[in-house]
């Protein structure tokens, strides 16, 4: 019977410090697997493990339907038209090197433009930046407005009729703001240009639906999402993924094979060269089937009113400053902080010895640290099974830093 809540996680169960459970505050970087997810999977590993699209007998049959009923179930999650265009890969940074390499390489030249936001995660900004040098195209940013909303007027400016693609968080994994995709995505066709989503914040907090976006590409991971590691996916629109080759070539993704030509299958098994990870995906479809079941509503209205709670906790806190702005713009469940001039490594270590888990550091997203004039920061990310008992907690901890750095502690 599923919660909705911290019971529906074992690992809040049988992972103890001193006693007691952890406040695990790292949502955004993976995410605890709910009862589920870890049945399905041990489920798959135990009954009929096979590899799929391979034999012809009944088990790798099996293992094929299991795959590709988790194929259906994704698009189903994204409202895509067809199943066709999803395409499982290792994660989000996985599917956003493949549309760089693939994509990209074909259709991006010499003088070309290509835009992404000053905000993009490393894995939504090297793969354009490597792609750019190497092709002779220009990497043109668009840099946030002073409540850390993606500035659409500058963006409106730098799109010319030489962009060819453009990239963007619709999340931002340091400051949870979300940025106006389907407004980015309507600009960038009428300049011609094809859009990539990296929608690897937003998918656990909000519905994605591929056709209302208009989005082009768009990829997450599923591990971010109360999925297993290893569950990636990239939606591709059928007619640009038609158009592009695979980066991986090998078994499992081709008509033909002669001494010197080959024939590829069509999309998304084009992509998928090797064995895949059955026991990802099979974790995958129980993750979304867990997500809808405890419904986005419930999930947004939770995480909304604990995101406010931990700003306004925050913000109580002498001497912590926040990053990102705080009024007017909609926020999904990750706040970045520093606490006075503690290193945030010092701060996050002192942290988890009262049990209270967080992130610090760049957060692979170092352009936009420096863009907001800073080197380093802390980072807190919900669920919605966090509580506000475990903000508590955090705000005990972060008061407490300061007694360490007294010499009261
Ligand atoms: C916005 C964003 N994009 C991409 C990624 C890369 O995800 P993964 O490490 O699962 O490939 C992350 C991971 O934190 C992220 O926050």
């Amino acid at each position: 019977m599923i919660q909705g809540s911290k019971a529906d996680f074992p690992f809040f169960a049988e992972h103890l410090q001193e006693g007691r459970p952890v406040v695990y505050l790292d949502n955004a970087a993976t995410t605890q697997k709910p009862y589920p997810v870890i049945d399905a999977v041990r489920r798959y590993l135990t009954e009929s493990v096979a590899n799929p699209h391979r034999g012809a007998y009944q088990l790798s049959g099996e293992a094929t339907s299991r795959y590709e009923a988790a194929r259906s179930r994704v698009a189903a999650f994204l409202n895509a038209t067809s199943s066709d265009t999803v395409v499982f890969t290792k994660n989000a940074t996985d599917s956003l090197n493949l549309v760089a390499e693939s994509y990209g390489r074909r259709h991006v030249g010499e003088g070309d433009e290509i835009i992404i936001s000053i905000a993009e995660h490393h894995s939504n900004l090297l793969p354009w930046q490597r792609l750019a040098q190497e092709n002779g195209a220009l990497l043109k940013y668009v840099y946030l407005d002073e409540t850390g909303m993606f500035d659409m007027e500058q963006f409106r400016q730098a799109l010319t009729d030489r962009t060819k693609i453009v990239a963007v968080t619709q999340v931002s994994n340091v400051t949870g703001i979300e940025f106006p995709v389907a407004e980015i995505v309507r600009a960038s066709h009428d300049a011609g240009a094809v859009v990539v989503v990296d929608a690897a914040q937003s998918a656990p907090h909000i519905p994605i639906d591929v056709q209302a976006l208009g989005a082009d590409f768009l990829a997450f991971s599923g591990h971010k999402l109360y999925g297993p590691d290893g569950a990636g996916v990239l939606y591709g629109a059928t007619c640009l993924l038609q158009d592009m080759p695979p980066i991986s070539v090998g078994g499992g993704i081709v008509e033909e094979v002669t001494e010197r030509t080959v024939r590829y299958m069509d999309p998304p098994l084009r992509f998928e060269a090797g064995t895949p990870n059955v026991e990802a995906a099979v974790g995958l479809h129980a993750a979304l089937d867990y997500v809808d079941a405890v419904g986005f509503s419930r999930i947004r209205r939770q995480e909304q009113e604990l995101t406010g709670y931990l700003v306004r906790t925050l913000q109580a806190i002498p001497g912590v400053s926040l990053y990102g702005g705080t009024e007017g713009v909609a926020r999904h469940g990750v706040v970045s902080f520093n606490v006075g001039s503690v290193h945030p490594h010092d701060v996050a270590t002192i942290l988890d010895s009262q049990g209270v888990a967080i992130r610090a550091g760049h957060h692979c997203a170092q352009p936009l640290l420096n863009f907001l004039g800073i080197r380093f920061c802390c980072r807190a990310s919900l669920s919605f099974m966090n509580t506000k008992e475990d903000i508590d907690a955090l705000s005990d901890a972060i008061i407490s830093v300061g007694r360490w750095f007294d010499g009261s502690a």
